[in-house]
């Protein structure tokens, strides 16, 4: 039975923007406007160059990493760590004895990555043999070992908890289930900056979107968006999650009420192609009041060669906020939705 403990989440985002504003490669990531279908125009957070690691996810493990560490440490010297603190060498010692291993992907294991190295600490990152050989390569050059595990996701993330077991390293996931959630909640609570960030720029500019477009994988960058837009905009609009039809699992814990597969075959949406939920983030989406739309295979495609052709180069995970924007574009009046917002989650392969 799942407990409200467990399903909670509660993030203390004035914590998370006080680490990345400590960081060298923390900047506000742009806000753009595009011609969207119909002429609608169309506002898209653009994360592809976040902290130079090229997705959104780079929000979330490094700052994952930097609290585990931070508690451990103060667990054994009773300091509380400041970020200031954390590049002085007795504290990266500190982090030289740990390990962080994780499944992948592609974005979080650079965030694992990326999160390790800052702080002086090891990473291991366990990728599936459908994830592109580019990532494995990105993330050899942060310093991180990669082992090839499993031929799908799923599989890859069973050797990561095996592979914590076996050797004491950290697990590190941005996933959640029954028995392991706090970690992947410090993971969504680091994706809450980027809400805050856009909650800042309507607030300045009052131009608040009326629908906004959240992919999905596991569902932690959707259930943080939706949670702290639901929390503290000050205008609220329609939230839609979008998944592959091939991967459609928040949406089928949904509708059955309880953590349930999205079955399918392997998508085109690599970083979107989970078949499990995460069940603190499906649990928050049950409780932010947003709908559910499915894409196709070609149209997560066609989504990402129209951003191309708009200038914006991402591939078919990080265009399909945009590509159920024109799939409902199609189907209702322009007018129906005047000023909807999407994420580019990552820059092209
Ligand atoms: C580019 C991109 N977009 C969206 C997502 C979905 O995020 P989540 O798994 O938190 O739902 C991911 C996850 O890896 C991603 O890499």
């Amino acid at each position: 039975m799942l407990d409200k403990d467990t399903l909670s989440f509660d993030p203390n985002v004035a914590r998370a923007m006080e680490f990345f504003r400590s960081q060298e490669h923390y900047d506000v990531s742009p806000l753009i406007e595009i011609d969207g279908p119909g002429g609608v125009k169309v506002l898209a957070k653009d994360e592809t160059g976040r902290m130079g690691l090229g997705a959104f996810k780079a929000l979330g493990a490094p700052y994952a990493v930097a609290r585990i560490l931070a508690e451990a440490w103060e667990a054994k010297t009773g300091e509380v760590l400041t970020p200031a603190r954390m590049g002085d060498a007795d504290v990266r010692d500190f982090a030289a004895t740990h390990t962080f291993v994780c499944a992948s992907a592609g974005n979080h294991g650079m965030g694992v990555a990326a999160g390790a190295r800052d702080m002086g600490a090891k990473a291991r990152i366990h990728l599936a043999a459908t994830v592109p050989a580019g990532f494995a390569d990105r993330l050899k050059a942060l310093g991180a070992e990669v082992v090839r595990s499993g031929d799908v996701y799923e599989e890859s993330v069973a050797e990561a908890i095996a592979d914590a077991e076996r050797s004491g390293a950290t697990l590190l996931a941005d996933g959640t289930w029954e028995g392991y959630t706090e970690i992947p909640k410090w993971v969504m609570e680091g994706y809450c900056v980027i809400a805050e960030e856009l909650r800042a720029s309507f607030e300045a500019s009052g131009n608040w979107p009326t629908h906004v477009y959240l992919q999905a994988g596991v569902g932690g960058l959707a259930a943080a968006m939706a949670h702290m837009i639901r929390l503290n905009w000050a205008e609220q609009p329609e939230l839609i999650v979008v998944e592959p039809e091939a991967a459609a699992c928040l949406q089928a814990s949904h509708k059955a009420g309880k953590p349930t597969r999205g079955e399918g075959p392997e998508s085109n949406m690599g970083r979107l192609d989970c078949k499990d939920a995460s069940i603190v983030a499906w649990s928050v989406l049950e409780r932010c009041d947003v709908r559910y739309e499915t894409l196709t295979e070609d149209e997560g495609q066609a989504a990402a060669d129209e951003l191309a052709a708009l200038g914006v180069a991402t591939t078919p995970s990080g265009a399909a906020g945009y590509g159920a924007l024109c799939k409902r574009a199609a189907a209702a009046s322009a007018g129906a939705e005047p000023r909807p917002l999407v994420f580019i989650s990552e820059g092209p392969a």
